[in-house]
């Protein structure tokens, strides 16, 4: 179902301390809008997160997930292994695990394909990079990131699916996906959902805009019709600033 999502990518920062300290921080601040919110400690702070959060209105998300069952991948994590501590959604496909740990469409359709197995919801990222915006090809970039790694679902799967777009030229850089560039990819995507499936799953995917998002800048970009909320990365790790985030709805 379609809602309003704001998610914290917290990526490799923040030891155990820290953690609890900014859960603690979140938790004295009010929230007043309906979005529905989502951090992603790193996993050896998944556990006391997800403890942590018990009774708030938070749920935790894993930033990765390996593709198999279990077995000799040393170094890996499973989906039993996040639902055994009570994680039930995924990042997948981020630009930094694409650029720095060479993931590619096929291995994300499997993630994706192990997650939906396992009953998880699955946050799956994508966007171009900035050669790409400047040959005009994003929409063809993103188009390839989507299919490749979705269009074996069916449409039954598509419940579980949250879209999150994140042009990499905009993560970390201060600069964002301008409102009305985030819309026109947005809307891109449903139209290319709808396209492929029909027009009731694009118009009940969620999508999030990922990209420097910040507590200035937050509600105009929330403000566009297709954009459904936000994975934010820097700014989820100050308490005010996130949760200023989450209530730009
Ligand atoms: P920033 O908000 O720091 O640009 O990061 C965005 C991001 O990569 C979230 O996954």
């Amino acid at each position: 179902m379609r809602k309003n999502i704001v998610a914290g990518n917290w990526k490799m920062n923040t030891d155990l301390a820290e953690t609890q300290d900014l859960i603690s921080d979140l938790k004295k601040i009010a929230k007043t809008s309906d979005a529905e919110v989502i951090i992603a400690p790193p996993y050896t702070n998944l556990y006391s997160a997800f403890e942590a959060v018990k009774g708030l209105d938070i749920s935790i998300a894993a930033q990765n997930m390996h593709q198999s069952a279990s077995g000799a991948f040393t170094g890996e994590i499973s989906a039993d292994m996040l639902k055994s501590i009570g994680v039930k959604t995924v990042i997948l496909g981020h630009s930094e695990r694409r650029a720095y740990f060479g993931e590619k469409e096929d291995l994300l359709a499997e993630k994706v394909n192990t997650a939906l197995d396992n009953d998880m919801t699955v946050i799956y990222c994508f966007g171009e990079e900035l050669k790409d915006r400047n040959f005009s090809e994003h929409f063809e970039v993103v188009n390839k990131q989507i299919s490749n790694a979705l269009f074996h679902l069916d449409s039954a799967a598509w419940k579980d699916i949250v879209l999150a777009y994140e042009p990499v030229w905009a993560i970390g850089t201060g600069e964002t996906a301008s409102p009305d560039q985030a819309q026109e990819m947005h809307a891109f995507i449903r139209k290319t959902i709808a396209d492929e499936y029909s027009q009731e799953i694009a118009d009940e995917v969620t999508i999030l805009y990922g990209g420097s998002v910040k507590p200035n800048n937050a509600q105009e970009i929330f403000s566009k019709p297709d954009v459904d909320g936000g994975l934010i990365g820097g700014a989820s790790l100050k308490a005010e600033d996130f949760m200023a985030i989450v209530n730009a709805f």
